[in-house]
């Protein structure tokens, strides 16, 4: 094994003793920790409905927002649990006043969940979409190109899903900041595994699956609403949790206000199994490591695994200025990409299959030993 490249709670992690997993990109595993808290909720389901142990529920639920306040530097109070990242961008385009000599600027080349919603929305409300880039690439300056005086909002993917290329948001955001424009980001294939700060990078909404880099079961994510922006992104769906109900005894009234924090952004009941099981992956996982820590090991990991690969004929196809990288890698095959994908596949070496290119996305918990069974994989390939 690469003794340099250990990986981090590799136990946790059973698929690794079978599989050579680098599809964190399209659903992690879930930990081990997370699975044993989701058992022990259910066994506990099974002898009480959990309605009497709500408090312990509120307190998972306030627990997870102070973590992913902690993972992104936010405020818990500006932090709403929802089920997948479409929402979190749908509470932007619903909640902001969109007029039709608005214009919005996407990325031309983002994943169908940072563009369907918002070609949807314009074609009721008659605003203008402004795509930047092509549809193979879109950097941060075809982005700061593409603002006008009629742009209301920029919204971007943090790390793209195909190329792996990493905006850089917070110059986005200091532009749009100067210019008065709302900022909304799709972190999804990012947060986690790269350090942001939503604050300094001035975003005014960030939204974000839990399944693929935070580890998490389907149904899960959640968005940080910036509070100054509270005012600019109005609720569009509307639940009663939206409501402060105490002791949840008396619910006899009609002049209750929003609540003053993200929750208001919540509709109803929330997946409190799938909270608790956020939580211990945060707690136990994400929190000790630490971002910064993940994002470093990632990059020694990666440049090894492009490398090893490169040695074989594959070709690096990603971006290649530093901070334009992330841990996904978009590779060039050395033959038919879809034969050799399924290849790949076959020999239990889990990766995707993007825009013709092999897509390799690694975790903390990918280690030297991943290195050397990819390498003997490699030498079994018929291109
Ligand atoms: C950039 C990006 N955004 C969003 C998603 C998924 O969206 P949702 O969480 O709404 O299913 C993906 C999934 O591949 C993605 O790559």
């Amino acid at each position: 094994m690469r003794t340099s490249l250990t990986g981090h709670f590799r136990d946790q992690f059973p698929l690794t003793e079978q599989t050579v997993f680098f599809n964190c990109g399209a659903k992690s595993p879930l930990p081990l920790g997370a699975y044993r808290r989701l058992q022990q909720f259910y066994q506990e389901n099974l002898i009480d409905a959990v309605l009497p142990r709500i408090q312990i529920l509120e307190e998972h639920y306030l627990h997870l927002k102070t973590h992913l306040a902690q993972l992104i530097h936010a405020q818990p109070d500006e932090i709403a649990i929802i089920p997948n990242t479409s929402v979190g961008i749908n509470i932007a385009l619903n909640g902001i006043d969109l007029q039709p000599t608005d214009t919005v600027v996407l990325p031309k080349n983002d994943f169908p969940c940072n563009i369907y919603p918002w070609l949807e929305h314009a074609r009721r409300h008659e605003f203008e979409i402004q795509f930047a880039g092509t549809f193979q690439h879109c950097t941060t300056d075809d982005i700061l190109n593409a603002i006008t005086p009629q742009t209301r909002v920029v919204s971007v993917s943090f790390v793209d899903y195909a190329t792996g290329y990493c905006m850089d948001v917070a110059r986005i955001g200091a532009e749009c900041h100067r210019r008065n424009i709302l900022f909304v980001v799709d972190g999804i294939q990012g947060i986690g595994v790269k350090e942001l700060n939503v604050r300094a990078a001035q975003i005014d909404l960030l939204t974000c699956g839990g399944p693929k880099w935070l580890l998490t079961p389907f149904g899960i994510g959640f968005a940080y609403i910036r509070r100054e922006a509270f005012s600019q992104i109005h609720p569009q769906f509307v639940g009663w949790l939206a409501y402060d109900w105490g002791d949840f005894t008396d619910f006899r009234s009609l002049d209750r206000q929003l609540r003053p924090d993200a929750s208001r952004y919540e509709v109803g009941t929330l997946p409190h199994t799938a909270i608790a099981a956020f939580e211990t992956i945060l707690h136990d996982y994400f929190l000790p490591l630490g971002v910064p820590h993940i994002e470093a090991y990632l990059s020694d990991y990666t440049h090894e695994l492009i490398s090893l690969l490169e040695s074989y004929g594959f070709r690096y196809a990603g971006p290649r200025a530093a901070h334009e990288r992330s841990q996904i890698l978009r590779v060039a095959a050395p033959g038919d990409t879809t034969a050799i994908y399924h290849q790949f596949r076959d020999h239990q070496v889990d990766i995707s299959l993007r825009d013709g290119h092999l897509r390799f996305s690694p975790h903390f918990f990918n280690n030297g030993d991943d290195l050397d069974r990819l390498e003997s994989v490699l030498t079994q390939l018929k291109f």
